[in-house]
């Protein structure tokens, strides 16, 4: 936390989802609050829920949600949206040098959004400011959020998130 004026901003949140409905309210919050140049970067295990939130973002940005899937060898999608989607699954890149095959210089500062599923594995070649949001199942239908921003952009968007 940091002193803005006289208000005390929260640059991370915590968010107990305790259903899938939970993340869906979550997501759609977040779409419906991006802006261009908005980077996500999720991490988290395996079935943590990274693609569900995706698909719930992307409805939240007037997009289709059954778009989003995670197809195997499908590195980058793009969905039309309220604004152009990007979204990247790093699970089978092996090298920074292969994220930077997709072209990023194209989309990670453009006027789209970008949504990137195992993001720690490429954490050098994001922007600066970006929101970080890590899974952890803590249970069968529950899943703990913790939602860090990086910057100014990214902490603009947190405060419109549920329970900041
Ligand atoms: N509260 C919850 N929030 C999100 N997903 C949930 C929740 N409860 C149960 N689930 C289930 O957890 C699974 C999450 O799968 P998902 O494909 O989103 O994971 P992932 O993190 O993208 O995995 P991968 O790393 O393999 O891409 C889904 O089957 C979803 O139905
Ligand atoms: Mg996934």
């Amino acid at each position: 936390m940091s002193r803005d004026g006289n208000h005390i901003r929260v640059h991370s949140l915590q968010f107990d989802s305790l259903s899938e409905n939970d993340t869906q309210r979550l997501g759609l919050a977040l779409g419906r609050a991006a802006s261009p140049e908005t980077v996500v970067a999720l991490c988290g295990e395996m079935g943590s829920g990274k693609t569900r939130f995706v698909r719930a973002v992307v409805e939240g940005l007037e997009g289709s949600p059954t778009d989003v899937s995670s197809p195997t060898f499908v590195l980058l999608q793009q969905y039309s949206a309220r604004l152009l989607v990007h979204h990247v699954d790093a699970y089978r890149l092996t090298s920074e040098t292969d994220f930077l095959d997709l072209g990023p210089e194209e989309w990670l500062t453009g006027p789209g959004v970008v949504l990137i599923e195992w993001a720690d594995r490429i954490s050098n070649c994001l922007p600066e400011d970006h929101l970080d949001v890590s899974i952890t199942s803590t249970g069968e239908t529950s899943r703990r959020f913790a939602l860090t921003a990086t910057g100014p952009k990214s902490r603009g968007l947190l405060d419109q998130l549920p329970g900041s």
